[in-house]
């Protein structure tokens, strides 16, 4: 079997389509502008690149948005008062602030700090909590974008045994819960594999659907894999190579090669999830918009 490419960066232009016209109502019925702020803490390229790739978006679908950039020495106090400035700033409904933090920054009380209606990521614990219960408003971005791969391209996880490989607070569990709610693109039986799993090979072959978020390149072999499954793979690892101008190349956490010959559908790297997070970060920010007209929905 030759796996079918799920290709996330021509499903993204489509969600970026639809993005752009929910934002064109919102400003001609409410005289409202989507805004996003993003706040950038310290120097690290990977993070500049997604902060840019996330502002670029948005200006491409007539939203506002702007970067506050933090030095990597910065307070804990004076990131905090960043958030809380940007709560207070009605130009903008979306707050998102890049992960990882720099060590002197307590990830947890910066996420805290965050207006719950303003947090496009989904990572607030009223969020989660709210995703938990199955009625979430903001679903982060990869979790969500992967639903959309799976059900946009005829993958139904209804029924389906899924194993997700990770428990990061922003994918793999996010994932885990959205994939085993009741309702329309999820009711899955949802497995979550990680660093204490004993038999990880054994649990992913009985994957239909398997999400690889793991964070090491190459490690979903195909030996790991069942024929005609659909695997998507998260990973954006950087990997030296000095035939390559920028001294590195992209990779997968999932052996594209050989799995994809074994799969029935497979995501790229790059051009699979990735473009699919930033596509729905934009969702978010059009929902947080509608929440500061309309309030949540019941
Ligand atoms: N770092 C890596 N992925 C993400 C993401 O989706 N959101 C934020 N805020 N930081 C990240």
């Amino acid at each position: 079997m030759t796996a079918n490419i799920l290709d996330g960066k021509a499903l993204a232009e489509t969600i970026r389509a639809e993005v752009a016209t929910g934002v064109a109502e919102i400003k001609e019925k409410h005289g409202v502008t989507p805004g996003l702020a993003a706040v950038l803490v310290g120097d690290d390229p990977a993070s500049a690149i997604y902060v840019r790739n996330k502002r670029r978006a948005c200006d491409e679908v007539g939203m506002f948005s702007e970067t506050f950039e933090l030095p990597a020495d910065a307070a804990q106090d004076h990131v905090l008062k960043c958030v809380q400035d940007l709560n207070k700033d009605s130009r903008f409904h979306g707050i998102l602030v890049q992960l990882p933090l720099p060590p002197q920054v307590d990830e947890r009380s910066i996420i805290e700090a965050i207006d719950p209606n303003k947090d496009v990521d989904g990572i607030h614990p009223f969020n989660v909590g709210k995703l938990v219960q199955g009625r979430p408003d903001f679903v982060p971005g990869t979790p969500a974008g992967i639903q959309q791969i799976l059900v946009r391209n005829g993958h139904d996880p209804a029924g389906a045994n899924v194993v997700v490989c990770g428990r990061s607070d922003i994918v793999g569990k996010p994932m885990a819960l959205l994939l085993m709610q009741r309702g329309a693109g999820a009711n899955a039986t949802v497995t979550v594999c990680h660093t204490g799993t004993k038999n990880m090979a054994e649990i992913t072959r009985e994957a239909d659907i398997l999400v690889a978020a793991i964070g090491k390149a190459n490690v979903i072999t195909a030996d790991m894999v069942k024929e005609g499954a659909v695997v998507i793979d998260v990973g954006i690892n950087r990997v030296d190579d000095e035939t390559r101008k920028r001294g590195y190349r992209l990779e997968g956490d999932v052996d594209f090669g050989p799995v994809s010959e074994k799969a029935a559908a497979i995501t790229p790297v790059p051009g699979g999830v990735g473009p699919m997070t930033i596509a729905m970060l934009l969702v978010n920010t059009v929902t947080a918009a509608r929440i500061s007209i309309h309030g949540r929905p019941s």
